[in-house]
């Protein structure tokens, strides 16, 4: 049975103040969403401390948005998993395609992450995915299996989340059809050794698409960005029918 997993990804956006005005009014819409239902909030580092005091073993699970493989060293500007477990964090994103495209995150580091989150009691969720120029040339299946290949090198299959989401409908509005998001998930399923790894999709979900994009049966989840800034926003989406 796969979990069904909602996780805002709210990427360099608010302060400890804004995000715990968020949650005030986030918890007030969660007395309807069914048990069964994770959600989830990813969230820059200077929020968790702050968060995990405030989510008073409520519904709502921390995540960070990125972790280094090695527990400390000397990696100016990096975090480690037991420094994100301390604050009550449970989850991490890793390999976001904004840290691929600007931060030089290669298959190698976003794997060697994965592994460093789950040696530490993360899970990860890994984001896939292609761009507006591979799927145009036909790619979109060879780049997302050749990522899943080598970020997913020794990683624990019973631990983890994928996400996938096209670079083409972050945040442009231009959401990927229901349909081809939902082929693409069950490709990206017929790849795992473990069929039960929830898989969601991440790119341009809103209240107004939500319900079409949960109804179909490969999605799992749904990775969100700009439509989880607003406490009804996200809370419609976790809410979704
Ligand atoms: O990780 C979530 C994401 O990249 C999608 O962003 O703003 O298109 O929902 P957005």
């Amino acid at each position: 049975m796969r979990k069904t997993v909602l996780a805002g990804n709210w990427k360099m956006y608010k302060t400890q103040a804004e995000a715990l005005e968020f949650l005030k009014g986030f918890v007030s819409h969660l007395e309807d969403t069914p048990d069964e239902r994770d959600v989830i909030l990813c969230v820059p580092y200077t929020a968790l401390g702050s968060l995990s005091k405030n989510l008073h073993g409520g519904r709502v699970r921390l995540g960070a948005q990125n972790v280094h493989w090695e527990d400390c060293g000397a990696f100016t500007g990096e975090i480690s998993a037991p420094m994100l477990t301390e604050l009550g964090v449970d989850y991490v994103v890793v390999g976001h395609s904004e840290r691929r495209e600007y931060f030089g995150e290669t298959d190698e580091t976003v794997n060697r992450r994965l592994k460093a989150a789950q040696a530490g009691g993360l899970t990860p969720i890994l984001c896939v995915g292609e761009t507006k120029a591979q799927r145009d040339a036909g790619e979109t299946e060879a780049h997302i299996f050749s990522q899943l290949e080598q970020d997913l090198v020794d990683v624990d299959q019973s631990k983890l989340i994928i996400a996938y989401e096209p670079i083409w409908a972050i945040g442009t509005g231009d959401t990927c059809d229901a349909a081809e998001a939902n082929r693409v998930i069950g490709l990206i399923r017929s790849k795992l050794s473990n069929p039960d790894v929830p898989i969601q999709y991440g790119g341009s979900v809103k209240p107004t698409n939500v319900d079409e994009i949960m109804a179909q049966p490969e999605i799992d989840g749904a990775l969100v960005g700009g439509a989880s800034l607003e406490p009804e926003s996200f809370a419609r989406i976790v809410n979704y029918k």
